[in-house]
């Protein structure tokens, strides 16, 4: 295929504090990190590399096989970096092939309809990068030592998701850039923008949350019942 996702999974997952690393949490029987990758596989037939904490590749490597079935030979796992950014630049760096198209993806966003997915592939034409989005449902408020400091209008804003999806030649050269200056981005999309590209922007999904709090794996716990129900 040429298209890759890359799949970030190296997080300590501290904000969870369940003791282990966040991807390799159960939310049911299965693991974070096993019901993103089975999201993946579902999706379109995708170069698959998955970025796991170190000393866990084993575990990753389990749950790939276990997710990819007849897709195996798709599949790579690699071990990532102290930040979000380091793993990123890791997935790429194991690339193979003639990919064009390189999707990055949270495993932590591990309920994310395959058809989001799908969507963000698509979507991607040359020298442009894709994130899906949410609108802002909360009242935003600029803070500062106590205070409020001014409203923020919500029709401005949206709260972007994965997984976000570049041209890889492109994208490969923002993150050398970004690596040359030392700067780390919140996002993949904010450091494509800072080399010059635009993104677009295409609906995102309420399954596509990010697990970040034990009250995330509870929403995601009862998500999986209420689907097997
Ligand atoms: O910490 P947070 O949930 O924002 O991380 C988003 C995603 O990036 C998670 O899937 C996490 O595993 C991944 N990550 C990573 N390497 C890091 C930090 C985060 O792969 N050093």
């Amino acid at each position: 295929p040429d298209t890759a996702i890359i799949v970030v999974a190296a997080g300590s997952g501290t904000r969870l504090d369940a003791g282990a690393p966040k991807a390799l949490v159960g939310i049911d029987a299965h693991s974070i990190l096993r019901h993103a990758l089975d999201g993946v596989f579902a999706a379109e037939p995708a170069q698959v590399i998955v970025v796991a904490p170190a000393g866990y590749e084993g575990d990753a490597l389990a749950e790939l096989d276990a997710a990819a079935g007849d897709r195996r030979d798709l599949g790579r796992v690699v071990v990532g970096g102290a930040t979000r950014q380091q793993s990123v630049a890791a997935g790429l760096a194991a690339l193979w092939g003639d990919v064009k198209t390189v999707l990055v993806h949270d495993a932590a966003r591990a309920l994310t309809p395959p058809a989001q997915i799908d969507a963000v592939a698509r979507a991607v034409v040359p020298g442009e990068g894709v994130i899906p989005v949410l609108p802002v449902v909360d009242t935003l408020k600029k803070v500062a030592g106590g205070a409020v400091v001014s409203a923020v209008d919500r029709s401005e804003l949206a709260a972007a998701q994965t997984p976000q999806g570049f041209p890889r030649a492109e994208l490969e050269a923002a993150y050398e850039a970004a690596r040359a200056d030392g700067i780390e981005y919140t996002d993949d999309a904010a450091l494509f923008a800072a080399a010059g590209h635009r993104i677009r922007h295409i609906e995102g999904s309420s399954r596509a949350f990010k697990i970040t709090t034990p009250g995330d794996l509870e929403r995601a716990r009862h998500l999986l019942e209420a689907s097997a129900a």
